[in-house]
This record gives structure tokens, C-alpha cells and sequence, in this order.
């Protein structure tokens, strides 16, 4: 199994990279390719942690050798929000980052399923969908956008408001990666009772978690830590699945049936070849059915963004 990670150098690529570096199984390949000049650095420092995943760093010019023979490409490549930003206000740097480095895996590692982290995930997704696309190498069952940091986000917070160990509570977070796009189905958490005014502090809590940290990092970033744990905890779903195991399952953001837009966060069965199942989100609330009604064509608005980007 070769994994790449593009924007290693990062606050989030270098935490991925580490967590990779320790619990790939034995004899994967770990790629860190970023225009930082640290990022050979970043390569050394990891190999020196003794496990036998192989790890080596690529600099600007090597993207294609970083990207060669890769089966799974993670990008949290890009700029992070200061505070008073919106993730839509990185579209304007970000967008051509996801384009140009989408393109390098269509001729370079076309096979591989690429998971897509960096900022506005509503709109980048659609950029490299449309990026494959017009290379002739869009292959749906193997994009993914990374919404995992919702799901670890929403556990913590159901778990502490209602004095629960975290390793019980599973909640479904379904929609979108950004604001009131971000729809955490408290519904459907099993065994957990909720008064109407915990369920819209909670949903409220978790559809600005990503603003939280922004804030507390006082203009140092946004999260790195929490997001590093959500994509190894996606990209290793994704490296079993991969391998043959049955029965993985991820909430992440996908092209479905287009039933609520084109990219949406739902379950995902996932297989040897990606995305296996799409798989429905089951009964919603009153109260969550209204919020969804509220966001969808937010949602739309920041997907057709994507796609004219790449289109126009
Ligand atoms: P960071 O600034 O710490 O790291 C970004 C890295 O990308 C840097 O090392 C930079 O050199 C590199 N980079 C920039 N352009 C590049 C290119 N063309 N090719 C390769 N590398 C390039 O930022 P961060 O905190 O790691 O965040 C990265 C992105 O992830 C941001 O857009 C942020 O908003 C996003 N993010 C997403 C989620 C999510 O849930 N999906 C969560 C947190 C952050
Ligand atoms: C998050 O949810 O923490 C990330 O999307 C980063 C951000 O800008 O909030």
C-alpha cells in the first residue's frame, strides 16, 4: 500500500504523516511531497520512528514521482482561515492548489482514491471531480471529501454533554463541511435521549467547532490535531477496505444520486475498489429535516462554484 500526502509540511499533513508512520501496516509506502522546503526534513524526522513503513520526502518538482504507484492521495495542500474568515474565503487561493495537484494524480496515480481535506471541501471536491473529469479519469467510487473531523467532533461533544464514554456514541453527520451544512443527525444516536434545547445547542456546536479552534488559535491556524487524527482515521478505513476487509464504513462526501445535491456527506460502504455503497441516511427529525431544507441550496450554490471554476 503506497499512501501520499500532499501539503505534508503542514500543520495537519504533518500530524497525518505521523499517525500514518505508526499504524500503516507493515511494508506500506508513505510519500510527503510539499513546496515547503522543510519537507525532506519532515521525511527524515518521521524515519527515524522505528516501524516499517517507508517514508520519503519530494520537493516542488517531484509530484509525479511522490504520486507514482500511489493507491491512496490525501490533500490538506492550501491555506487555513485566520478568525473573521469564512471557509469559502480560501476558494480564491485553494482552488488552484486542489486543481493543479488533482491534475499531477490524473497523470500520475489515476487508479488511486484520493481523499480531498483542504478548504472549502464543498467547493474543492468539485474541483477535482471536474479537474479528473476533463483529464477523462473521473472515476466517482474513488473521490472522497474528508467530513470525518464532524463525526470525531460530534462524539466528543454528544459524550461530554451527556457524561458518556466517547468509545460508545456514534453519530451520523451527514450534508456538507461547512456551517449549517454540516447536519449531525442526533436522532439517530442510539441509546441517548436529548431535550429539544440540547439539540440545538449541540448541532450549533458542532456546525462551528472548525470556528472554535480558529478563534482559540487567535490567528495561528485552524485545526491540525483533530483533523490530522480524522483523516489517518479515514485514510486507514480506507486502506483496510482497500485491502479486502468487509464491512467499512465511513461518513464522508461523495458523488451520490444527486438526490440532495451532487457531493454529499452520507454513509459510505467501502470496498476493494472505493466507494462500494452509498448508503441511505435513514429517517431524519422534524427539526433536522427543516435545517437540511435551510442549507441545500447553499449547499448547490457551493458545488456549482467548483465546477464553473474548472468549467469556465
Ligand atoms: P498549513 O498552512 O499548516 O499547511 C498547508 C501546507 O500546504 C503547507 O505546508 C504548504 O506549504 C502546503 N502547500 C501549499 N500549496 C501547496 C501545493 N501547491 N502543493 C503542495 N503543498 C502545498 O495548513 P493546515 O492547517 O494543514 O490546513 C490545510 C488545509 O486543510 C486548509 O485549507 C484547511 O482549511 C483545511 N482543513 C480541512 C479540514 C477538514 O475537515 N476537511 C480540517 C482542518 C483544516
Ligand atoms: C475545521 O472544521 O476545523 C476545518 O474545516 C478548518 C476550519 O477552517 O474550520
Amino acid at each position: 500500500m503506497k499512501v501520499a500526502v500532499l501539503g505534508a509540511a503542514g500543520g495537519i499533513g504533518q500530524a497525518l504523516s505521523l499517525l500514518l508512520k505508526t499504524q500503516l501496516p507493515q511494508g506500506s509506502e508513505l510519500a510527503l511531497y510539499d513546496v515547503a522546503p522543510v519537507v525532506p526534513g519532515v521525511a527524515v524526522d518521521l524515519s527515524h520512528i522505528p516501524t516499517s513503513v517507508k517514508v520519503e520526502g519530494f520537493g516542488a518538482d517531484d509530484l509525479d514521482k511522490a504520486l507514482t504507484g500511489a493507491d491512496i492521495v490525501l490533500i490538506p495542500a492550501g491555506v487555513p482561515r485566520k478568525p473573521g474568515m469564512d471557509r469559502s474565503d480560501l476558494f480564491n487561493i485553494n482552488a488552484g492548489i486542489v486543481k493543479n495537484l488533482v491534475e499531477g494524480i490524473a497523470d500520475h496515480a489515476p487508479e488511486a482514491c484520493i481523499g480531498i481535506i483542504t478548504n472549502p471541501v464543498n467547493t474543492t471536491v468539485a474541483i477535482a471531480a471536474e479537474t479528473l473529469k476533463a483529464k477523462g479519469k473521473y472515476n466517482p467510487a474513488k473521490l472522497f471529501g474528508v467530513t470525518t473531523l464532524d463525526v470525531i467532533r460530534a462524539e466528543t461533544f454528544v459524550a461530554a454533554v451527556k457524561g458518556l464514554d466517547c468509545e460508545d456514541i456514534v453519530v451520523p453527520v451527514i450534508g456538507g463541511h461547512s456551517g449549517t451544512t454540516i447536519l449531525p443527525l442526533l436522532s439517530q444516536v442510539e441509546g441517548v435521549e436529548f431535550s429539544q434545547e440540547e439539540i440545538e445547542q449541540l448541532t450549533h456546536r458542532i456546525q462551528n467547532a472548525g470556528t472554535e479552534v480558529v478563534e482559540a488559535k487567535a490567528g495561528g491556524g485552524s485545526a491540525t490535531l483533530s483533523m490530522g487524527l480524522a483523516a489517518a482515521r479515514f485514510a486507514l478505513s480506507l486502506v483496510d477496505a482497500l485491502n479486502g476487509e468487509e464491512d467499512v464504513f465511513e461518513y464522508t462526501y461523495v458523488e451520490g444520486d444527486g438526490s440532495d445535491a451532487r457531493f454529499f456527506a452520507q454513509p459510505v460502504l467501502i470496498g476493494k475498489n472505493g466507494v462500494q455503497e452509498i448508503l441511505h441516511y435513514g429517517d431524519l427529525s422534524e427539526y433536522e429535516e427543516k435545517c437540511k431544507a435551510e442549507m441545500i441550496e447553499g449547499l448547490r450554490g457551493d458545488i456549482k462554484l467548483g465546477e464553473d471554476f474548472v468549467n469556465a
